[in-house]
């Protein structure tokens, strides 16, 4: 029998159960181990270092857990952090363990979803400085007009439930339409951020019905099933007893009850110090 390998899925926060909801919706057999940097959220203002430090230092604990596959449930990990993990860290920690993002996945799909070829990103200040949508939009959808908006204050709001107060959701019509005004041929507009799909009515309300908000979730449960799927040797070390473990560097008892109103359901949290 195999020795305990969950799939590990890390984000600077809550967001990235967003993504866990769906990973787990569409592949359930497997283990999972949560880890929510919440004490550090959020990291989308952050520099460069400190997110890559920060990432590293999740990645390494979740691996200590026993992970063969960790997937960066968050952009901005996945834009600051991903590449020089996989490249420079990987061979060096352990070169049969894997580490994935969001951002790929995301861009494979979402150039197919657009009629008009305009597509809106929506990020934190850290994502979308790092041009990484543009970058990969372009290989993946060359003829496809890309416009983003920073949304700083987003975050901050979510984490804190204040999204639903007025100057919450002032701050959520002020960066939509901003974002829509750079290109009045948007169509499509992906959530590059996986604390976003909380607010996702609220957005799609202001963008109107003929803007289709997508979240990441569901893409990325997509990706991951093939990637396991084109990765046996990876697939057949996983460990299937559909566990989950979350873990949080905030307070457990502030964790469980967030993660609960996220999820559902409640949750058993432990907490982990950096
Ligand atoms: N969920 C993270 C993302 O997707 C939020 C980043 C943050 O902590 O600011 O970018």
């Amino acid at each position: 029998m195999n020795k305990y390998a969950p799939i590990g899925i890390f984000d600077s926060g809550y967001g990235g159960l967003t993504v866990f909801q769906e990973v787990q919706k569409a592949l359930p057999e497997y283990d999972y181990i949560y880890l929510g940097d919440n004490a550090r959220a959020p990291y989308g203002n952050r520099s460069f270092d400190v997110v890559y430090e920060f990432t590293l230092e999740a990645v390494k604990f979740l691996f200590d857990q026993g992970c063969p596959l960790v997937i960066l449930a968050c952009n901005t990990a996945s834009a600051k952090a991903l590449r020089t993990i996989q490249q420079q860290d990987l061979p060096n920690i352990d070169p049969n363990k894997r580490v994935l993002g969001v951002i790929r996945p995301s861009t494979e799909e979402i150039g197919a979803l657009s009629q008009t070829r305009h597509v809106g990103v929506l990020g934190t200040t850290g994502t979308i400085q790092s041009e990484s949508y543009l970058i990969e939009l372009k290989k993946f959808a060359p003829d496809v007009q890309v416009s983003q908006h920073a949304c700083p204050m987003w975050v901050p709001l979510i984490e804190n439930e204040k999204y639903d107060h007025s100057a919450g959701i002032q701050f959520i019509e002020e960066d939509v339409r901003a974002l829509l005004e750079k290109d009045a041929l948007i169509d499509t507009i992906i959530l590059a951020c996986t604390h976003y799909p909380v607010i996702k009515d609220k957005i799609q309300e202001i963008a109107g019905k003929h803007i289709q908000v997508v979240s990441q979730g569901p893409i990325v449960a997509d990706k991951l099933g093939q990637y396991l799927v084109a990765h046996p040797e990876m697939e057949g070390k996983l460990t299937k007893n559909a566990s989950q473990v979350f873990y949080s560097s905030e307070s457990e008892i502030v964790f469980n009850e967030k993660a609960a109103r996220f999820l559902g359901y409640p949750v058993a949290a432990k907490h982990h110090s950096f």
